[in-house]
Formats: C-alpha cells, sequence, structure tokens
C-alpha cells in the first residue's frame, strides 16, 4: 500500500513525458492559413495568401515570420489595382526568413537588424529590394521598412498574433511596406528570359547548351502552360562536359530536354508530389523520367544512374519554376551502357554533421544580399541526409517504449 501513491506519482510523471513525446512527434508542419482563419481582422491577407499560392511556400519553410496587415491595409494595396504576380511579390516581401518572436523584436542586437523574405528568394527581387530593415525605436516602438526606403520606416509592429517557437511567429505590422520594385509590373511568363535567369545564377553553361542546341525554343514553348527547369550549376557541368560531348546530337537534346518538366512545380508542390515526374525529353515509349522525393527539407531527384539535389531556387514564379542542382540528371536511356557494376550506397539514416543549428544559420537575418546560394559539390555524399527525421524517429521511439512501461506500470497498479 505505501508502494501506491509512489506508484501513481511516476506514472503521472511518464504520462508527462509521454503526452511531451507524443505531442513533438505528431506535431505537424504549421499551416498558415489555419492560424490566420482564427482573426476575422486579416481574412483579405489569408485569402491573398492562397490565392498566390505563398500558403504553400510559408508552410513548407521553417524559422519564418510573417507580417500580418488587416484588411484595411490590404484595401490601400488592392485599390493599386496590381496584377496578381505583384501583389504576390509584395506579400512575400512580408516574409520574413527568420524567427523574429516579439522578445526577439525588442532586443534586436544593436537595435537594428536586415532581414531576407521570400521576395528575395523568388530571384526576382532587383538588388537588396528583397530585404527588411527591422529597428528598435523609442518608446519601445519596432519599425519595418524595405533596405531601399530612403531611411523612413513607416511600418510598425502592432501585436503578435501567434508564436510557434522557432518555427514561425505571426505578427501584425501597421501598413503595408511600400516597395516600388515588388510592386513593378512583372513581366508576363511569355518575356522571361529563360537564360539569362540562369546564366545571372551560375547556370550559364547549361543557358548556353539550351540555345546552341535550340532546345530552348521547346522550354520557352512550355512556358504559358508551366515549366519547371532543374539547372545543374556551372561547377557541376564542367567536369560533366567529355560524357555530354561523347553523346549524339539527338542524344544532347535529350539529355537537355531532360531537365525540364511540362508543369508549375514549387519547392511546397515538389515536397507534396514524391513520385515519378515525366520531362520534356518523354516521347511515348521513351520514357526518360525521374523521381523526386523528400528526405525533410532536402528534395532529391532520383534516375536509375544518380541522384541529384535541389541547392537553390533561380525563379519561382508561377508558371515558371527554376532550380539550380548538384548533378547532372543522367537517364537510363543515355547512360545505361555505363552503369557502373558497384552499387550506389544505400541511403543510410545517417546523421550528419549539419546540425539543425547550422541548417538555421542559412537564415542568419544579418547576411549580406545574396541569392540562395547553391553549394557546388559535384562529388557531394549522397547518403547525407537531413537530421530533422532522425530526431523525429527518435522523439517516436521513445514515446513507444514510454507508452508500453506505462501500460506495464498500470497493469502493476
Ligand atoms: C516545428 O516544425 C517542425 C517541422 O515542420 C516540426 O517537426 C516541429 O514539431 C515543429 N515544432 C513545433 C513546436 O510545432
Ligand atoms: C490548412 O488549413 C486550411 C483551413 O483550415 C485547410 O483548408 C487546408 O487544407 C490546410 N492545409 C494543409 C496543408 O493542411
Ligand atoms: C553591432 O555593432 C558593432 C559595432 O558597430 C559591430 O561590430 C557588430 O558586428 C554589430 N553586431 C551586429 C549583429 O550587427
Ligand atoms: C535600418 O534603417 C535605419 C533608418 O534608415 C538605419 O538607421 C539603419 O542603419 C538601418 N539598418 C540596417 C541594418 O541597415
Ligand atoms: C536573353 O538574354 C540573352 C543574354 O543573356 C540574350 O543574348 C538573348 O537575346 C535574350 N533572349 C531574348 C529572347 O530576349
Ligand atoms: C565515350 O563513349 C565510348 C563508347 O561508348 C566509351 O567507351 C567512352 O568511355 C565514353 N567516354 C566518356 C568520357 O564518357
Amino acid at each position: 500500500m505505501q508502494l501506491f501513491p509512489a506508484m501513481t506519482g511516476t506514472a503521472a510523471l511518464s504520462l508527462l513525458v509521454l503526452l511531451f513525446f507524443s505531442s513533438c512527434a505528431s506535431t505537424d508542419a504549421h499551416n498558415i492559413t489555419k492560424i490566420l482563419a482564427k482573426y476575422p481582422e486579416f481574412s483579405t491577407f489569408n485569402h491573398y495568401l492562397s490565392l498566390t499560392h505563398l500558403a504553400a511556400d510559408i508552410n513548407s519553410r521553417e524559422t519564418i515570420t510573417v507580417c500580418a496587415v488587416d484588411n484595411a491595409a490590404m484595401s490601400d494595396l488592392l485599390s493599386k489595382h496590381l496584377s496578381i504576380f505583384s501583389i504576390k511579390n509584395v506579400l512575400s516581401l512580408h516574409v520574413l526568413l527568420d524567427y523574429f518572436g516579439t522578445k526577439k523584436l525588442h532586443q534586436i542586437t544593436n537595435g537594428t537588424a536586415l532581414s531576407a523574405t521570400m521576395y528575395q528568394a523568388t530571384g526576382s527581387a532587383p538588388g537588396s529590394s528583397g530585404f527588411v530593415n527591422i529597428t528598435d525605436l523609442k518608446g519601445g516602438k519596432v519599425g519595418f521598412a524595405p533596405e531601399q526606403n530612403d531611411g523612413k520606416l513607416n511600418a510598425y509592429f502592432v501585436k503578435s498574433v501567434d508564436e510557434i517557437p522557432y518555427n514561425i511567429s505571426v505578427i501584425q505590422i501597421s501598413s503595408i511596406l511600400p516597395s516600388a520594385q515588388a510592386e513593378a509590373p512583372t513581366p508576363g511568363p511569355a518575356q522571361l528570359n529563360l537564360t539569362a535567369l540562369m546564366s545571372k545564377q551560375g547556370c550559364k553553361m547549361f543557358a548556353d547548351l539550351l540555345t546552341s542546341s535550340g532546345t530552348i525554343n521547346t522550354y520557352e514553348d512550355t512556358v504559358d502552360g508551366g515549366l519547371t527547369a532543374f539547372c545543374p550549376t556551372d561547377g557541376v557541368l564542367k567536369p560533366f562536359m567529355p560524357k555530354y560531348k561523347n553523346l549524339t546530337a539527338e542524344g544532347q537534346a535529350s539529355l537537355l530536354l531532360y531537365h525540364g518538366v511540362p508543369i508549375y512545380q514549387s519547392i511546397a508542390m515538389l515536397k507534396s508530389n514524391n513520385g515519378v515526374m515525366n520531362t520534356l525529353a518523354t516521347d511515348g515509349a521513351k520514357k526518360y523520367d525521374f523521381d523526386v522525393q523528400n528526405d525533410g527539407e532536402v528534395i532529391t531527384l532520383k534516375t536509375k544512374i544518380v541522384t541529384a539535389k535541389i541547392t537553390g531556387t533561380i525563379l519561382d514564379e508561377q508558371p515558371v519554376a527554376i532550380y539550380s542542382i548538384d548533378k547532372v540528371l543522367m537517364p537510363k536511356e543515355l547512360f545505361k551502357a555505363s552503369l557502373s557494376p558497384t552499387p550506389a550506397p544505400a541511403p543510410a539514416p545517417v546523421a550528419d554533421a549539419k546540425s539543425p543549428k547550422a541548417s538555421k544559420a542559412h537564415h542568419v537575418y544579418a547576411s549580406p544580399p545574396q541569392p540562395d546560394s547553391p553549394d557546388e559539390q559535384p562529388a557531394a555524399d549522397q547518403t547525407a541526409d537531413s537530421s530533422g527525421s532522425v530526431r523525429f524517429d527518435g522523439g517516436r521511439l521513445i514515446a513507444v517504449f514510454l507508452s508500453v512501461w506505462l501500460g506495464a506500470m498500470l497493469l502493476v497498479v
């Protein structure tokens, strides 16, 4: 009988621990639409996040701050009659790629900081126009402005709306951040110069091959109906050139077309649509397809011969997305003969050196203006995964273990 209260005490404690772990294991990624749906004053902002597909991109990211504005501020923006593409740019400037909870906002080192935004990540923000300046002001105020705003801070922190520590902070600011660059008419997709965009962001060799082979025409013809292109960076393509030159002209064209997909796929869509993907080289019996898989935060493209990773976004403006990749995609249709006898190493769930902290450092808010710079690692280790999934499974394992133990305890009691 003496044992009884002690037992229940332990059981209660273990129940708490169990609840803690199961809540860790079952918490899905945040859903901005759902978070904002609780607040009617943000209904217009919320509606446009969905309409522009920004909501899905927000949900797919971690360590992020959404600066929401109320319906009155949204109607100021809408009265400008911008195209939906420009509205998307303006709203993406309101999504900071770092976590700013109320506490951090009021305790910024040196009282001022620059944060990269999702507008910067689209690749279409000229200069440093995709950065937002956050400055602590007198009387506990916090001012916000696009970096290039002549020293004026015209939007202010109003209140915290919701905070999921280190994942997503939703705050209200007083007005839309003014940005002539974001509001500028964005070129319709048909006017986009695909090769110029690729060349500017580390994929000049690939762009030049598209032009010299004429396959760029196929890419351009696809744009209106949706296009996603995966570009090997110069550092990756250069050592591959002997293999490329070895192909027939037809083979070369097929290889280049193999790097395009005739539908628009944002990062969020790629993450949620794992599976086989047809390419511009696909032609009836000649399959020329590859598999898309995501492993935590990393999206991989698997052919029978190589596994490439997406390393950066060159452009993401519906209906066109262009990403940089760390390997040339080699279709089995062209490289079957060179299938090496040594099998590729099986992807082991190795927790690599890339700690969660290291991956968060990617979003450092005071970093200088720069696009998502692809790490050029032609010989990247194919087994290196993000450690996220490992931690996740660990939590689950402990939860299972504890529930078994708890069950046993209750039986004893
Ligand atoms: C933060 O996001 C990650 C990945 O989406 C998720 O696994 C984790 O549970 C989230 N944390 C909280 C506190 O919601
Ligand atoms: C997010 O929440 C909204 C509203 O509750 C829901 O319609 C939508 O399906 C959710 N999205 C995801 C990805 O769960
Ligand atoms: C704060 O200011 C000092 C002195 O100007 C500078 O050396 C330091 O890098 C600044 N810190 C940040 C985080 O900007
Ligand atoms: C932010 O803007 C204020 C006002 O123009 C300026 O004093 C400050 O230096 C800016 N901060 C950064 C990090 O550029
Ligand atoms: C695209 O840009 C390149 C320079 O990067 C230029 O040579 C080419 O003519 C442009 N194409 C079109 C269709 O404007
Ligand atoms: C070029 O093709 C020939 C014949 O298929 C092959 O033996 C050779 O290894 C290839 N060279 C390269 C660099 O792939």
